[in-house]
C-alpha cells in the first residue's frame, strides 16, 4: 500500500489518520456526553467528572493536530477516482458531507479551546501542562463559543449519520466493498 494518496486508492497515512480520528471523535462524543450529565462525587470508569473534562479538552486538542495533518496530507499526491458503484447524487452527497466533516474537525476543537479559555476555566493538557489563555475572559465569546461548540457536534452528528450510513449500505447491502478503500488491504 502506497504512503500517501494516489488515482487507484487512498495512501496508508489518510487511512490511519481516518481511522485514528474516528477514535478520537468516539472518545469525544462518550466523555461529553458522561461529564456534561454526571452529578458532584459521582465517577464514571473511575474517573471524576473533572477528569473527563480534562481528558476531553485535551484529547480535543490532539484531534486538533491530527485533523491539520490529515488536511495537509490530503494535499499530498493525488485524489482517488470516485468509487465506480458511487451514483451521481452519491457523488455529491459524498463531496458536501465531507466538506462538513473536514469543517467540524476544525470546528470543533476551536470552539471549545475558545469557551474554556474566554470563559476563564482553563486547560491542564493531559493533567500535567497548564496551557496560557491567548484570549483573556470574555462571557460574551465564551456563551457564542459554547453554542458553536454544541451546535456543531449536532451538525456533525447528523454528516456522521448520513457519511457512515452511505457507506454501511453500499458493504453491506450493495456488497460492493466500499468500505475497504478506507481499510489496510484493498479488495
Ligand atoms: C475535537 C473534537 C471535540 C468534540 C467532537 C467535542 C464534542 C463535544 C460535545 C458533543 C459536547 C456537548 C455535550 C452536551 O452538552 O451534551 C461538548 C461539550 C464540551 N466541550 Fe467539547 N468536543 C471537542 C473538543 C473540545 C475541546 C478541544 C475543548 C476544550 C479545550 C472542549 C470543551 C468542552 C466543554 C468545556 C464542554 C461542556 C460545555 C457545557 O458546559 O455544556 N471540547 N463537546
Ligand atoms: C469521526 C468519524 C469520521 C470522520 C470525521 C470521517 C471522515 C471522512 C472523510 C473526510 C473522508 C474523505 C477522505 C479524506 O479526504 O480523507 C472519509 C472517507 C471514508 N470514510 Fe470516513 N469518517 C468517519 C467515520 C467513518 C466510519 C465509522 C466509517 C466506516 C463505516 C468510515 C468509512 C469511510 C470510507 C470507506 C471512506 C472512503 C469513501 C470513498 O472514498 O469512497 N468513516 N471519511
Amino acid at each position: 500500500m502506497p504512503l500517501w494518496n494516489c488515482r487507484d486508492g487512498y495512501g496508508s497515512v489518510t487511512k490511519t489518520l481516518h481511522w485514528v480520528v474516528v477514535a478520537l471523535f468516539a472518545a469525544q462524543y462518550a466523555s461529553a456526553l458522561t461529564m456534561t450529565r454526571m452529578g458532584d462525587g459521582v465517577r464514571a470508569a473511575g474517573l471524576s467528572r473533572d477528569d473527563l473534562y480534562n481528558w476531553h479538552k485535551t484529547l480535543g486538542l490532539v484531534a486538533l493536530a491530527v485533523a491539520i495533518g490529515r488536511l495537509a496530507a490530503r494535499h499530498v499526491g493525488e485524489l482517488p477516482e470516485w468509487a465506480p458503484s458511487l451514483s451521481p447524487a452519491e457523488r455529491h452527497f459524498v463531496h458536501r458531507a465531507e466538506q462538513v466533516l473536514y469543517a467540524a474537525m476544525l470546528i470543533m476543537p476551536v470552539s471549545g479551546f475558545v469557551y474554556v479559555m474566554a470563559g476563564d476555566y482553563g486547560v491542564a493538557f493531559a493533567g500535567v501542562v497548564e496551557l496560557a489563555n491567548p484570549i483573556g475572559r470574555s462571557e460574551t465569546l465564551a456563551a457564542v463559543a459554547r453554542v458553536v461548540h454544541i451546535g456543531a457536534a449536532i451538525v456533525l452528528a447528523a454528516a456522521l449519520a448520513g457519511h457512515v450510513g452511505l457507506v454501511l449500505r453500499h458493504t453491506l447491502v450493495r456488497r460492493d466493498g466500499l468500505v475497504w478503500r478506507m481499510l489496510p488491504a484493498r479488495r
